[in-house]
């Protein structure tokens, strides 16, 4: 683990006690079930998925969900989820781009719920997205516009303070997406250290993937 690692294992027991970290992953959740036409021969990968919050909200909606993380801790508290419910469609996968480790399988739809701004390169990641997609396959992917490095009491492993939504959409016309569309999926109200209140808004980005052989100028 790297000194600017934000070390999830030890919040992967309590991460689930916030109502608004909860009630955020449910408005993500209703904002992607609104604007990405999911269906039960759909296979999902969620990346990021930590305790599975969007993971297991998606689950009934589709196929099968892959929940891709590179917190052992996390992953733990999802499977826990899995086994008590019994799901047969929803996997785990320890995974951790930031050690070289890439992608694998193929997917319909990929999804991600706050972990954009915890990822050192966003641009390769959106390549790897683009890569394990199917033919016109789809991300939705929802993180903070600009927080001035505020959303977070200590910003160890975050490496953007939000992102701007007209360099997110040229990333992902730059990484082989299109139909890119970004809108409000919620919005979250926080107590900064001086005392003051502050509304952070996240949004939901949704693209798909450009036919095979398009230029993608940022991807090998
Ligand atoms: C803020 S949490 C969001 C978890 C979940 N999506 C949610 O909405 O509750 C970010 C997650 O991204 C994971 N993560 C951070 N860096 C990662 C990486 N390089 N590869 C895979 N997962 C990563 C963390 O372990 C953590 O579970």
């Amino acid at each position: 683990m790297t000194e600017n690692t934000r070390n999830f294992d030890n919040e992967a027991a309590s991460w689930d006690d916030k109502p608004d970290r909860v009630k955020l992953a449910a408005d993500i959740t209703f904002a992607i079930r609104q604007n990405v036409p999911l269906s039960t021969d759909m296979d999902v990968l969620d990346f990021g998925c930590g305790t599975g919050l969007l993971t297991l909200a998606l689950q009934p909606y589709v196929r099968f969900v892959t929940g891709v993380d590179s917190s052992r801790g996390m992953l733990a508290v999802l499977q826990r989820k899995i086994n008590q419910a019994n799901l047969a469609n929803v996997k785990t996968v320890l995974l951790d781009l930031d050690r070289g480790d890439r992608l694998s399988g193929s997917y319909d739809l990929i999804t991600s719920s706050m972990t954009l701004h915890h990822i050192p390169d966003i641009d390769a990641l959106f390549c790897e997205f683009h890569r394990i997609l199917k033919p016109s396959g789809l991300i939705a992917v929802a993180d903070l516009d600009p927080d001035d490095g505020q959303f977070h009491s200590d910003n160890t492993g975050v490496y953007s303070f939000g992102f701007d939504r007209i360099m997110m959409r040229d990333k992902l016309a730059r990484s082989g997406f299109q139909r890119i569309s970004i809108i409000d999926a919620a919005h979250r109200g926080k107590t900064l250290s001086d005392g003051s209140t502050r509304q952070f808004c996240v949004f939901l980005a949704t693209a798909q993937k450009q036919a095979t052989g398009t230029l993608r100028r940022d991807c090998d």
